[in-house]
């Protein structure tokens, strides 16, 4: 908007010095230019967010709409099925990363990140592994085969795995899922996973990944427990995917429920993920229930900004054409932000205005927040000329303070430097306090 105000009083001064018409026309396009929405990874680069989708088999059937919206929309991708046990390891040793390879090499060429799904879960995987008659020794040695040889292959190339997926029960009673690895390999499975998974590559970013965990309610609490627990022995996890398969129209207080959910496990010192956002719809669905289920994505999005641990945003799917749930939720579809047509549905306008909003107001890595608070990448400079500031604080975006520096009244300019200060980065609010006024800015430090 600051553009294209700017770019008006251009065309204000060039009036009135006579310039001619063509000035006119270029000056025109070159505003439509930059009032013209960009694809949402653009925007989602500028605030360190990965925005990603799972992509499924008509990537591989070679689509072309399919791959052109998949590349420009997104900078971030999950394999829907092909990076899962059965589809990796169909036979006992021989591992096959022939079709995951492609997409792999998709996104390297279109500058997308990966995330691995899913190394361990008690579905899909090949009936040898299942229905083996193992011993405990046995077992654990299959799973650090598995991971180290899935994890050794793609080290460098995905930043993020799902190490174990799906593992604690429904309903009232939470507890760990009766799989096979629970079975014979007894409580203690989930902690071997991840310590193989951290031998096998140390940079990946180590998640235990659930569904019906979004809001505070008795599963999630289990799962909250067992990261705890994971966390206090030095079970090397790194963070908690949230799955989010949600049903279109849920209320505020489900997304309230949310935000603390995610504050409470981001509070552990944990990283937390949306990992497979759709939002279906009960049929009969008409536009009304489109408006609806953009308010959803609207608030989840919101959600993902504000939490400073959360920088991975991802969804089941971007397109109604290819989607998991008419088979599997019956009496429901259109769950994603693309029509079948790969017309963009209200959700993707919704995703794309809080993202426009988040980036536009952080764009830039040097600023004037006013005339006395400026910040240069990691450093603020405070003109207190008059003296009058006592002290500027940083906010993290829930409103909780993280440090304060007192200017103690004295005139002049100061310099702090956030990166001697141990300040990480991410979004903050910064606040610079006198007795009558406070300035504040929304910043970037990268
Ligand atoms: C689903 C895929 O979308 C389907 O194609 C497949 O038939 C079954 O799995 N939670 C997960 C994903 O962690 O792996 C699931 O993906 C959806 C639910």
């Amino acid at each position: 908007m600051q553009n294209i105000l700017g770019l008006l009083n251009i065309v204000r001064t060039n009036v009135i010095k006579g310039f001619h018409l063509p000035i006119l026309i270029v000056l025109f396009v070159m505003i439509m230019l930059v009032s013209a929405q960009e694809p949402l990874r653009k925007y989602a680069d500028q605030v360190n967010l990965n925005i990603g989708t799972t992509v499924g088999s008509a990537f591989y059937q070679n689509e072309q709409m399919y791959k052109d919206v998949l590349s420009r929309e997104f900078n971030t991708v999950v394999c829907e099925n092909e990076m899962k046990p059965y589809s990796l390891q169909p036979q006992q040793g021989v591992f096959d990363f022939t079709t995951p390879d492609k997409l792999v090499a998709f996104a390297e060429s279109n500058n997308m990140k990966i995330r691995g799904h899913t190394l361990i879960w008690h579905s899909q995987n090949p009936s040898w592994l299942e229905n083996g008659n193992w011993s405990r020794a046995e077992l654990l040695a299959l799973m650090k085969d598995h991971i180290t040889q899935i994890m050794s292959h793609y080290k460098g190339k995905i930043f993020e795995w799902d190490v174990a997926n799906e593992c604690i029960t429904d309903g009232n009673n939470n507890i760990l899922r009766d799989s096979f690895w629970r079975k014979i390999i007894g409580d203690d499975y989930l902690d071997s996973a991840f310590n193989y998974a951290r031998l096998a590559d140390p940079d990946a970013l180590l998640f235990y990944n659930d569904y019906s965990t979004e809001t505070i309610n008795s599963k999630s609490d289990a799962v909250f427990n067992l990261v705890k627990s994971m966390k206090d022995r030095n079970i090397p996890i790194d963070g908690v995917g949230f799955q989010c398969h949600l049903i279109y129209n849920m209320d505020n207080s489900f997304y309230s429920s949310v935000e603390e959910n995610f504050k409470r496990f981001a509070d552990l010192g944990l990283k937390v993920a949306v990992t497979e956002l759709d939002v279906r719809i009960e049929k009969p669905i008409d536009q009304s229930k489109y408006q609806i289920q953009a308010n959803d994505y609207r608030n989840m999005i919101q959600i993902a900004l504000e939490n400073e641990k959360c920088n991975t945003f991802m969804l089941w799917g971007f397109t109604d054409k290819h989607s998991w749930i008419p088979s599997f939720f019956q009496g429901f579809d259109d769950a994603l932000i693309f029509d079948r047509d790969y017309q963009p549905k209200p959700a993707y306008t919704a995703l794309q205005e809080i993202l426009e909003d988040a980036a536009t107001e952080i764009k830039a890595d040097t600023y004037n927040i006013n005339n006395r608070l400026m910040v240069n990448n990691l450093m603020v400079v405070i003109d207190n000329k008059s003296g009058m500031y006592s002290h500027l604080d940083l906010y993290n975006l829930n409103g909780r303070k993280c440090k304060t520096w007192p200017l103690l009244k004295k005139e002049g300019t100061f310099r702090i430097h956030l990166t001697n200060e141990n300040v990480s980065p991410g979004v903050y609010i910064l606040s610079l306090v006198s007795k009558t006024k406070i300035v504040t800015g929304k910043v970037l430090l990268r």
